[in-house]
């Protein structure tokens, strides 16, 4: 009579454990989406997957904005995948510029730990611009969507992380969404009302056309 309820008890127990989704890593092979990518089947996931190597190395600085961004999103770090953050590195050579940009999808704290950052944000509602300059270990936060940039005023290289409070913080550079599509000019120079002779040199820097 009680037996068959020792056998049930444990089973329940079991079952609801499983219900708890302990992390999500990402199969990449799969589409994101605003949920993340699905998740890797749970057999398969190691480690490793909960590792990421890639911003031990520093960005490469040999370009226009003698400045780079590494990432670690989901698409490189899967394993932050549903957890709602994430992290990237952010190297600025000697005159490096991080160009004004947004995370759409989230904040971001962060923390300098090498050299000067300059680095500034402007508010949505009645733009206003708050500045400051960043030494060894000071840590800014840029509140989510808000125009924001970084550059390196010192003598020295400059190297900071980022952290984000999303796994896809998302990074348009308002420079590129301008001027490195086939968005054409006169529509560019009637919305924004800069010059057309403004707009096809960026155009020509960056790759844009029309
Ligand atoms: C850095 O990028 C430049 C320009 O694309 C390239 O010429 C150079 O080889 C790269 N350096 C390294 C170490 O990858």
């Amino acid at each position: 009579m009680y037996l068959p309820l020792l056998f049930i008890f444990p089973l329940l127990f079991i079952s609801s454990q499983g219900s708890v989704q302990d992390f999500c890593v990402g199969d990449l092979s799969l589409p994101n989406g605003p949920a993340g990518y699905s998740c890797k089947k749970s057999s398969k996931v190691t480690e490793n997957d909960f590792v990421y190597h890639g911003l031990a190395i520093a960005g490469n600085t040999t370009n226009i904005i003698k400045a780079a961004v590494t990432p670690a999103f989901d698409a490189q770090f899967p394993g932050v995948n549903g957890l709602g953050i994430s992290i990237a590195r952010l190297d600025l050579a000697v005159g490096g510029v991080i160009p004004f940009h947004t995370h759409p999808g989230a904040s971001e704290i962060l923390v300098v730990i090498q050299g000067t950052i300059y680095a500034g944000f402007i508010s949505s509602f009645d733009n206003v611009v708050y500045l400051k300059t960043l030494n060894k270990g000071d840590v800014m936060v840029f509140p989510q969507g808000l125009l924001h940039f970084q550059v390196n005023p010192s003598k020295i290289p400059a190297i900071a992380f980022a952290s984000f409070g999303s796994s896809n913080p998302g990074l348009q550079i308002t420079d590129f969404a301008f001027f490195k599509n086939d968005l054409p000019t006169e529509l560019l120079a009637e919305t924004s009302f800069l010059d057309v002779a403004q707009i096809k040199k960026l155009k020509g820097v960056l790759g844009g056309t029309n």
